[in-house]
């Protein structure tokens, strides 16, 4: 297992370029299973979750590459269509692959993911979706065993609660489904936009991504296409955050503010200065630092991605700051950790109290508990007195590229260390 060491106090500042979303690139590869034709994928970031996701697409039969941010995928034909246990446990979103398996070749044998360590992550919303466009889906041995010998068939789907996940699931499904299909309370996240523009690209028929209502009129066949993926809005967010707590100026390239308006909007409301131009946005400390209170709600609310993070920022902020967890039930694990590091922050029910204090944090070694707590513990490291041991950040390595690279160029002391 790798830690990282870091030696906090440095002021960090300068330009660095956001790299493609892991959120929207898992999605788009397992859309590559709806078509028989070679498809490429740019700025697909170098992750553990990428890996784990080419792997289970190698292990039905497509031929993956993945050089420089450029996937190349191929599947002629499916030579399984099981998605196992070993992989799908350690990434929740495999889940999606039972769709397009189904819609393709009509059966799929895909392991449950069970809970994770933020909370139980139920995918009824998937499973009852795509019993609605005609799938029959048995749980045997953990696994969901699904068929539709005809074919899946189009139809109304209506979410009891609008999931990224789930949206993106059916989306993928209903494309290659016969007749028309309206999906009703869809999630609006940007990620969802570029999945449908990617599945457009291959020649879908979807309209109204980005809205609640998604119509999609399926069609026999979807072709190859040259897609690039869009930033990543978790990854730019933490890096804004960065220059913010250690007192420079960090300029994020590549990236669009339309996407963060909630994240940014937060940070002004504490206070912070936000530049934006072309592509790019830059925040640094302002004059007044505020409290501030804020809850996480579906896109285009606050992400729960980036609660995490946000809350070590404003442990540092005089004041009393709220933030409310409203997506997911046990997403404040860092807390404990951020505590031991000298934040003062009180958790009561989905509520965390933030008894904000200028230069709180000492170094101490800690452990990331999930992908955006670890975020939240990195953040902490940089402007703590003295030194930081973050253990287990293969959490980390799911979701962040180049964490550590990026984090040194804008002047950090962070090492990666066997642990
Ligand atoms: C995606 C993101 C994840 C992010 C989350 C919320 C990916 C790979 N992951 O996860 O980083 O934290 O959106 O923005 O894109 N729910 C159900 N039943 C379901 C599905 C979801 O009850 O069948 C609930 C969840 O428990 C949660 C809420 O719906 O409370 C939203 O979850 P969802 O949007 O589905 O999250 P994911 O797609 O899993």
């Amino acid at each position: 297992m790798h830690k990282f060491v870091i030696q906090g106090g440095r002021k960090l500042e300068g330009t660095v370029a956001a790299s493609g979303s892991k959120n929207s690139a898992l999605p788009l590869l397992f859309a590559t299973i709806l078509s028989a034709k070679p498809i490429t994928l740019r700025r697909v970031p170098h992750l553990k979750d990428i890996d784990t996701t080419l792997t289970l697409l190698r292990g039905i039969g497509a031929r993956a590459s993945h050089e420089k941010g450029v996937v190349q995928v191929e599947l002629p034909k499916l030579s399984s269509t099981e998605a196992p246990y070993d992989l799908v446990r350690t990434m929740r979103a495999s889940i999606l692959m039972l769709g397009p398996m189904l819609a393709r070749e009509r059966s799929a044998r895909v392991s449950l993911p069970g809970g994770c360590a933020i909370g139980s992550r139920p995918v009824d919303l998937h499973l009852t979706g795509l019993e609605a466009l005609g799938a029959e889906l048995k749980l045997e041995h953990g696994y969901v065993v699904g068929s539709c010998p005809k074919g899946l068939k189009g139809a109304e789907v209506n979410f009891r609660m609008p999931s990224a996940g789930a949206t993106e699931h059916l989306l993928m499904a209903a494309s290659l489904a016969e007749g028309r299909s309206v999906l009703r309370n869809c999630a609006r996240e940007p990620e969802i936009v570029d999945l449908v523009k990617f599945l457009r690209a291959m020649g879908a028929k979807i309209e109204g991504e980005g809205e609640s209502d998604i119509v999609v009129n399926g069609v026999a066949a979807l072709s190859g296409a040259n897609y690039e993926v869009m930033f990543d809005r978790i990854e730019a967010g933490t890096l804004l955050l960065v220059g913010l707590m250690t007192g420079g100026r960090v300029q994020v390239d590549g990236m669009d503010s339309a996407c963060l308006l909630s994240f940014i909007d937060a940070l002004k409301a504490s206070g912070a200065k936000i530049e934006e131009g072309n592509g790019w946005v830059a925040a640094s400390p302002g004059a007044n630092p505020k409290a501030i209170k804020i809850k996480t709600e579906p896109y285009p609310g606050y992400p729960t991605d980036l609660q995490a993070q946000l809350m070590a920022y404003l442990a540092q902020i005089p004041g009393e700051s709220h933030l409310e967890e409203n997506i997911f039930e046990n997403r404040f694990m860092h807390v404990p950790e951020l505590n031991r590091m000298g934040a003062r922050i009180d958790v009561q029910g989905s509520l965390a109290v933030i008894h904000g204090q200028p230069s709180c944090y000492d170094g101490a070694t800690v452990m990331a508990t999930d992908l955006r707590a670890s975020a939240s513990l990195v953040l902490a490291g940089l402007c703590a007195r003295g030194e930081t041991a973050v253990r287990r950040i293969y959490h980390l390595d799911r979701g962040y590229e180049s964490l550590e690279k990026k984090l040194a160029t804008l002047g950090a002391s962070i090492q990666r260390e066997l642990d």
